[in-house]
């Protein structure tokens, strides 16, 4: 099982997915969530501290993680959670101070990390162990979906608690710009896209596009990837069936180019809300952002279609790019018993409705009524059920940490150097490294 590469197990699960044709050899054996072993609880909880590590530290956030805090002391007054929130969207900066607290065998009692080649990094660095337990307790495979369950599965073990899924692919429009613009149809492919940019542009909004720090443009660069390339060869990427110096790759890059020249200057630090909030306020048309961003319209008063609009990135209607946060039993946590309470919490259907409400996340539950969110989630639940599911790059899905930092150095010398073949140079020279 250590020895099982990220690529090994991408492909496993694109296969559970039914993206590929490939078999599924490389399945975990054992039906996810059929375990059997019966979770020891205290009522009340077991007692002692629970530090829960993750970056949502401020804003629509720490919102949703304040309301799982209100919960978790309602649910279980023993119990002491303690916030180790460290800020920087994506885990920019927590990353780090993770590893190295892991690495100095300082786990805290839980910590955030994302379904897929994500958490296989921990599995295989013998970081975390098995919750199969608490995901049975939970209602196992009867209450969370089969192709989320196989992304934290490794050899028929689960290894983390899903909070929610989360889509990508989402561009976020600002209703009044559009309309001055005359843009009243949404674009089916970018260079559609592109063409309503220069609308935007001679209407006199200088950046039709926003974008802030090197993971939102590492972002919008995997959504232009999956435009391009369309869902069977953007999965290829993971598993070395298509070449990331292909002529759509290189198209994919063009594009990015293009696009990049009608955004605006954003410093290595700006967080995401700074690109969303450019919408928000009128500055910007378009930003592609993960559908945490509804929570930043929401905090800030604005109403869908009147303010605001949404849709799936051009050229990619009906497929969902993918991510979901989870959260992990830490190998030699202090006080395990408090963290499965915290499992329990994040895993029930209370937890799911609170915690996705405030986010803009969807629950990773299935038994969560739709009908109880805003018209957004809505949507994002029948597209989870009915779109292409393909896994977002930024967010850990779809490559290793490793092989994120690579992309991410690629990324950050493109946004300075502006050299598209350069960055296919570097995008391949990274995968090389990684793919087996
Ligand atoms: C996480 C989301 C978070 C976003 C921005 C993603 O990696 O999965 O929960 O809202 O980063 O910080």
């Amino acid at each position: 099982m250590r020895n099982r590469s990220v690529a090994t197990v991408a492909i496993a699960t694109i296969a559970a997915l039914g993206l590929a044709a490939c078999g599924s050899s490389n399945e975990p054996e054992g039906t996810p969530g059929g375990q059997t072993s019966s979770l020891a609880t205290t009522a009340g909880g077991a007692g002692g501290e629970v530090g829960v590590f993750t970056w949502w530290a401020a804003g629509s956030e720490k919102k949703g993680l304040d309301e799982l805090e209100k919960l978790f002391k309602e649910k279980y007054p023993n119990d002491t959670f303690v916030n180790l929130a460290v800020a920087g969207g994506a885990g920019s900066n927590a990353k780090a101070k993770l590893a190295s607290d892991l690495k100095n065998n300082q786990p805290p009692g839980s910590f955030q990390g994302h379904a897929g080649a994500e958490l296989l990094d921990y599995i295989d660095a013998e970081q975390i162990e098995p919750v199969n337990d608490v995901i049975q307790a939970l209602g196992g495979d009867k209450v969370f979906p089969k192709n989320l369950l196989d992304r934290l599965t490794v050899d028929g073990n689960i290894y983390s608690v899903p909070s929610n899924i989360h889509r990508a692919n989402v561009v976020w429009a600002n209703t009044e710009v559009l309309k001055k613009a005359g843009i009243n149809a949404v674009p089916t492919d970018i260079k559609g896209w592109i063409a309503d940019m220069e609308k935007v542009k001679a209407s006199g909004v200088a950046t039709p596009l926003s974008v802030a720090g090197t993971w939102t443009q590492l972002q919008l660069f995997e959504t232009i990837l999956i435009s391009d390339l369309g869902v069977e060869k953007y999965n290829g990427l993971f598993d070395g069936k298509t070449a990331w110096d292909s002529p759509e790759v290189k198209q994919a890059a063009a594009d990015y180019k293009t696009l990049l020249t009608y955004a605006n200057t954003a410093s290595d630090g700006d967080d995401w809300p700074v690109a969303t909030d450019m919408v928000i306020d009128g500055k910007a048309a378009y930003n592609v952002m993960g559908d945490w961003a509804v929570a930043e319209f929401a905090a800030k008063g604005k109403k869908e279609q009147t303010d605001y609009q949404y849709f799936a990135v051009p050229g990619q209607e009906g497929v969902f790019d993918f991510l979901a946060d989870s959260f992990t039993l830490p190998k030699g946590t202090k006080n395990p018993g408090g963290t499965k309470d915290w499992l329990m919490l994040i895993g029930s259907a209370e937890g799911q409705k609170a915690f996705n409400l405030a986010k803009g996340s969807i629950p990773a539950r299935t038994d969560v009524p739709a009908t109880d969110f805003p018209p957004y989630q809505q949507s994002a639940m029948e597209a989870f059920k009915t779109n292409d599911i393909v896994s977002s790059i930024a967010h850990g899905a779809a490559v290793s940490l490793a092989w994120n930092a690579d992309m991410s150095t690629a990324i950050s010398k493109f946004y300075t150097t502006k050299d598209d073949a350069g960055l296919v140079t570097d995008l391949a020279a990274a995968a090389k490294k990684y793919l087996p």
